[in-house]
């Protein structure tokens, strides 16, 4: 079959644009093998990276049809079948852009340098620091070991990174490569630095606190690490030892809780004071959120009175099984 791949196109200091080649394909062949074969058969000049072929390496991720993915992992028929029905054209077409939020060298290729910098940051090393050398390696059973599995399976292969909204507004954010990696020395029974790590893991917004629930890393990653959900169970823990003095991102998560299990959905004349003012004690955070109260009071906004909700008995019981199944 005829399928037309249309590629972003990029030099140093110039603008963009996509370029488009005609290949005759398999409907198994993978979105590598056809880069390959434009390569080799019509533009020695096109730029990508690849290694292993066989989604180990990481190397060859990319945003194919406007989702990042590892061309060495799709194939033709899975990308048109993505193709929403209002996108399928005469001549089937797949189009094929670098990675996001990192700046592009050439082509398809990336400058990675900030990605690994992040991961830098959450001291992805397992620290083995305070005990003595033993004679022979740290041993872990089965189950401890078990605990590493869906994490280990990271590639580093960048397609999170690519995808998350959180980097895109905050560089200072880690990113969920980082984060879901985080988790893995954390859930390392060899590793003796947890509480320190966790300390560092809940600073501002470069760590957990950064992330935006988008989700949309848990649905690219092609090696199922699911780094959003690693990221939810870093905060677990950090809520689980922090008391909500701990900074406004804990008093955030711990004062909502309750005010739903209280009245079934936020009262949202207590939470600005108890999140912000820290139950009237940051006189300066009461300050700050005082105009935004007299405008909301001004514009018949702001709710002098608070009503349950009907449901609150269903709410808090709902909110006590999760917490009690964690
Ligand atoms: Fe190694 Fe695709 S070439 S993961």
């Amino acid at each position: 079959m005829q399928v037309l791949f249309k590629i972003l196109r990029q030099k140093p200091n110039s603008a963009p644009q996509f370029q488009s080649y005609p290949l005759e394909v398999q409907p198994g062949n993978t979105i590598l093998e056809c880069l390959n074969r434009i390569k080799w058969e019509q533009d020695g000049g096109l730029a990508f990276r690849k290694n292993c072929r066989n989604t180990i390496c990481g190397s060859c991720s990319m945003r194919i049809n406007g989702r990042s993915a590892l061309a060495c992992k799709q194939n033709v028929a899975q990308e048109l079948e993505m193709l929403p029905q209002s996108h399928q054209q005469d001549l089937p077409t797949i189009t094929i852009t670098p990675l996001g939020n990192l700046p592009v060298i050439k082509d398809l290729v990336v400058d990675m340098s900030r990605f690994w910098d992040n991961l830098e940051k959450v001291d992805p090393y397992v620290s083995t620091q305070g005990r003595k050398i033993p004679e022979k390696e740290f041993l872990q059973t089965p189950q401890e070991r078990s605990r590493l599995d869906q994490t280990g399976n990271c590639i580093m292969c960048g397609a999170c990174y690519s995808e998350c909204n959180a980097i895109t507004v905050n560089p200072e954010f880690v990113g969920p490569h980082a984060l879901a990696k985080a988790q893995r020395m954390v859930a390392d029974s060899r590793d003796t630095e947890i509480e320190t790590r966790l300390d560092h893991y809940s600073q501002g917004t470069q760590g957990v606190w950064g992330c935006t629930r988008c989700y949309f890393c848990n649905a690219v990653c092609p090696m199922e690490v699911a780094p959003m959900d690693q990221i939810s169970r870093l905060k677990q823990q950090i809520l689980d030892r922090k008391d909500a003095q701990s900074s406004r991102a804990i008093r955030h998560r711990k004062v909502l809780i309750d005010l739903v299990k209280q009245g079934g959905w936020i009262d949202e004349r207590k939470f600005g004071v108890f999140v912000v003012g820290n139950y009237f004690r940051d006189l300066q955070g009461l300050l700050s959120i005082a105009p935004l109260g007299l405008r909301m009071i001004a514009s018949g906004k702001f709710p002098l009175s608070f009503e349950a909700s009907q449901g609150t008995a269903v709410v808090r019981s709902l909110i006590e099984s999760v917490q009690h199944d964690e």
